[in-house]
């Protein structure tokens, strides 16, 4: 606990290096918690698919995005980075963009720590603001310690631009997997998208709205757009499992 109260301590913060994570990994880090279930497999496709998708090049700065709020970009973003760091040799460096709706300290435990707004503003550097996690190989750069005011403005200067090829040529050798804002909340997303290699977009099943995705699609440049994941379809079995656990339940004697 002492190192908690460390990190919460003001005057120090901004000085000192961020730490690790600190409690549980939420249970949707199903690449952590249950790499052999069906999601889990579902989100190592998604990894195959990059590590094959060319024999020349493997994309190494990949942007998961989505329309709206609430997709699950977060989420997959986080599972995917889990499931790429696992590899054998591979580095992953989550970069936390949503700096509007920040939810990574939520599934890796860590208190809202500086990161990707305050280098933006100018007080701090990237290598203070790297979380640890207990995924040996994989780093976490949240988006805010503070929601700042301003998170387009932010987001949208030529600095994001500069910082994420900053990123790319820091470490080279790691993939940088982002997790960005709503494509709908971004006045420009571009300003990601052009400095990416790939990109995945996520829809959710029986939530996003055909033309809000293709209006997401639009946005985007075409030839980076690698896949689209449909997020939360296994809604149904789920439901109905839960169903059957009910009726055994009664059963029982
Ligand atoms: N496949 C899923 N199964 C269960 N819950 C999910 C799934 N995808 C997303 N969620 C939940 O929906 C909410 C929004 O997901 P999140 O990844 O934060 O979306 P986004 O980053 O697109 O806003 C979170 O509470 C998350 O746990
Ligand atoms: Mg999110």
């Amino acid at each position: 606990m002492a190192r908690l109260s460390k990190v919460f301590d003001k005057q120090e913060l901004n000085h000192r290096p961020q730490s690790g994570t600190m409690g549980k990994l939420d249970d949707h880090l199903y690449m952590y918690h249950m790499p052999y279930s069906y999601t889990a497999e579902q989100i190592r496709k998604i990894r195959t698919h990059i590590f094959h998708m060319s024999e020349e090049h493997v994309p190494h700065i990949i942007m998961v995005t989505s329309s709206l709020p609430g997709e699950g970009k977060s989420l997959i973003a986080s599972n995917l980075a889990i499931s790429i760091a696992k590899g054998e040799d591979q580095h992953v460096l989550l970069v936390e963009c949503d700096l509007r709706k920040p939810s990574l300290h939520k599934l890796f435990s860590y208190p809202p720590s500086q990161g990707l707004a305050e280098i933006l503003q100018g007080r701090a550097r990237i290598q203070d603001c790297l979380i640890k996690t207990p995924i040996e190989k994989l780093t976490i750069l949240p988006a805010a310690k503070d929601a700042p005011a301003n998170p387009s403005e932010l987001l949208e200067s030529k600095r994001t631009g500069m910082i994420l090829t900053e990123m790319g040529q820091r470490y080279p050798d790691r993939f940088i997997i982002i997790d960005t804002p709503p494509i709908q909340a971004t006045v420009d997303p571009k300003i990601i998208a052009d400095h990416v290699e790939a990109i995945i977009m996520v829809a959710r099943y029986r939530f996003t709205r055909e033309d809000d995705f293709k209006r997401a699609l639009e946005a985007l440049p075409k030839n980076k757009i690698i896949g689209t994941v449909l997020n939360a379809f296994d809604e149904l079995p789920a439901k109905k499992y839960k169903y059957r656990k009910y009726k055994y339940y009664k059963h029982y004697p």
